[in-house]
This record gives structure tokens, C-alpha cells and sequence, in this order.
């Protein structure tokens, strides 16, 4: 059901790949909420995902772009600018990438090259977007930026791998350029921490089965699917959070503050009972 949160307000969607990614359902929940938006991934993501499909559905122009390259950053913001009449509202990054993490190499064994990219990708490039828009003075006052991070920013979790350095950064990065922009044209910038989601980026992660079972078991709200993350991104891109900046949100079921919850100890004495070989 709609409730007209983002009606009149324009944006850009970077990150959507195919039904299951977490901007995909994001770009659906901004279009029934009567945003306007253009959308962006890389060539090689338009080649091989879905995004076609999508922007048919939500009526909006697709503009490739490689998110490591500040001209490709350029012509999306000035293009989305020329094709919404305007100033845009609001922003999402939900870029992630690793190839160590790919390519199954350990946290002691990382390709430093690779761990380079890791960063540039999926963190250096949340920088390279808000600097672009504040360059060109892209985003109206009281605009909103999202970017989508994880847990292991603040924790570590077995298999997470560099993107746990990558999470730390982008969440770094939400707050220094959050006071910048705040102070000098009232724009938010945010990070939601979301659960453990199956996506293709989700997927990539070692024992990603595992868990997100354990995670649904500790919080006592369950995991948050992907529909509930655009549920929660919407109101962020809404005036009805217009004084939340330079904050990272968890949306995660309360797991973020559990320690140990019924339901895991169970299945961890169950474990522990059991004649394994
Ligand atoms: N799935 C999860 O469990 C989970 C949990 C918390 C946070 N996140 C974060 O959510 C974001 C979206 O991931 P997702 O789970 O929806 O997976 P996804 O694979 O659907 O999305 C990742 C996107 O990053 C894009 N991308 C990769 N390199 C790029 C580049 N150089 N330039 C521009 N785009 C590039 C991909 O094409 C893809 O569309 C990521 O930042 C991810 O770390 C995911």
C-alpha cells in the first residue's frame, strides 16, 4: 500500500542487478511511493542482470556507470539533473564487491590488489558519488543519501573478509562528508546496517547459508528481508527523517544488540549433544 511518501521527489539508484538485489526492491518501493528516479549500474552488470526489466517497470532511464570513475559519476548525476528538471532528492548507493572474496581467499591471505579494489569499490566510490554531487550541487536541501553496509563493520564474522574493511570505510565516510554536506547545503547522508540478505553479493559470502540462519535465530525480530530494507530506505528518502544524519542504522531484527537468544543456545546445545562424528 502507498502512502505517497516520496511524491515530487527525484533520485538516482545505484546498485540494482536483478530481482533479488536490495536496490532493486528498493527502486520498486521508491516507485510506488511516487518517487522519480533514474537507475545505474556498470555495462558488464546491464549486460548480464535484469535492469531493463526494471526500469520498464518504474518508468526510468537507465545511465551506466562504473562507480570507480568520477567522470562516469559526472555525466549520471548531470544527465539524471537534465531528465528530472532539476535539482534530485535523493541517492542510493548499494554497491559491494570483492575479489578476494570471489576468488575464496582468506582474510591472511588476501591479493592486495584485489583488497585495493575492495575498497575503491565498494566504499571509496560512496565518496566519489557525494563529492561529485556536491561538486555539482546535484542534491536539493533536506536531499537524503543511503548507503547499504553490514555489521561487520563494528564485528567480526567469519568469512565477511576485506568487506568488513570496505564497511568500516563507507560508514567512515557517511560521517565526515554527512557534517560537510549537512553544514554547507542541509543534505543527509546515512548508512543502514542490514541483515544478512540472499542476494547475488549476499551469496558470495563463505557460509552465507549458515549465517543467516544463526542471525535469524539470535534477533528477536527475525532477518530483515530485502522488501523490509526498501521499506526502511523509503522513510530515510522521506521528510519524515529530515534531522537523521551521519548515522549508521541497523535494520537488522535487534541483532546488532544480542548476545545470546533462546532460540540459538537451543540449537547450539542441540549441537553439542549430538553423536557427531
Ligand atoms: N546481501 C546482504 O546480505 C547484504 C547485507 C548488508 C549489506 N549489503 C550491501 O548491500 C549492497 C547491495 O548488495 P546486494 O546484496 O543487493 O547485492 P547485488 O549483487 O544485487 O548488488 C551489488 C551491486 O554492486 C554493483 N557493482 C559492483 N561493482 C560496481 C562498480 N564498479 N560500479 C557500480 N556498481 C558496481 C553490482 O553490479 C551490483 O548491482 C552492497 O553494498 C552490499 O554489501 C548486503
Amino acid at each position: 500500500m502507498s502512502h505517497n511518501l516520496l511524491k515530487g521527489k527525484t533520485g538516482i539508484i545505484f546498485g540494482a542487478l536483478d530481482e533479488k538485489s536490495l536496490a532493486w526492491n528498493i527502486a520498486e518501493k521508491c516507485y510506488e511511493e511516487g518517487a522519480q528516479f533514474t537507475l545505474s549500474n556498470t555495462p558488464v552488470a546491464l549486460r548480464f542482470g535484469q535492469l531493463e526489466k526494471l526500469s520498464e517497470k518504474c518508468n526510468a532511464t537507465i545511465i551506466p556507470a562504473d562507480a570507480t570513475k568520477v567522470d562516469e559519476l559526472q555525466t549520471v548525476f548531470s544527465k539524471s539533473i537534465d531528465l528530472m528538471g532539476g535539482k534530485i532528492d535523493f541517492v542510493l548507493h548499494s554497491i559491494g564487491m570483492s575479489h578476494n572474496v570471489r576468488k575464496k581467499l582468506s582474510y591472511s591471505d588476501l591479493n592486495y590488489d584485489y583488497f585495493v579494489k575492495t575498497l575503491d569499490i565498494s566504499a571509496i566510490s560512496f565518496h566519489r558519488m557525494l563529492q561529485t554531487a556536491y561538486k555539482l550541487d546535484a542534491i536539493k536541501e533536506w536531499g537524503s543519501v543511503v548507503g547499504l553496509s553490514y555489521i561487520a563493520a563494528q564485528r567480526t564474522l567469519t568469512g565477511y573478509n576485506d568487506m568488513a574493511d570496505a564497511k568500516a570505510l563507507l560508514e567512515s565516510i557517511a560521517r565526515s562528508f554527512g557534517y560537510i554536506y549537512g553544514r554547507d547545503k542541509k543534505v543527509r547522508i546515512n548508512t543502514i546496517s542490514q541483515s544478512p540478505t540472499p542476494t547475488t553479493a549476499g551469496s558470495g559470502v563463505k557460509g552465507m547459508e549458515g549465517l543467516m540462519d544463526f542471525t535469524n535465530r539470535m534477533s528477536p525480530l527475525g532477518n530483515a528481508s530485502a522488501s523490509e530494507c526498501a521499506d526502511y530506505c523509503v522513510t530515510l528518502f522521506s521528510d519524515l527523517t529530515k534531522k537523521v544524519t551521519m548515522q549508521n542504522l541497523y535494520h537488522d531484527g535487534g541483532f546488532s544488540n544480542m548476545g545470546m537468544s533462546l532460540n540459538a543456545m537451543q540449537m547450539y546445545n542441540k549441537a553439542m549433544d549430538c553423536d557427531c562424528d
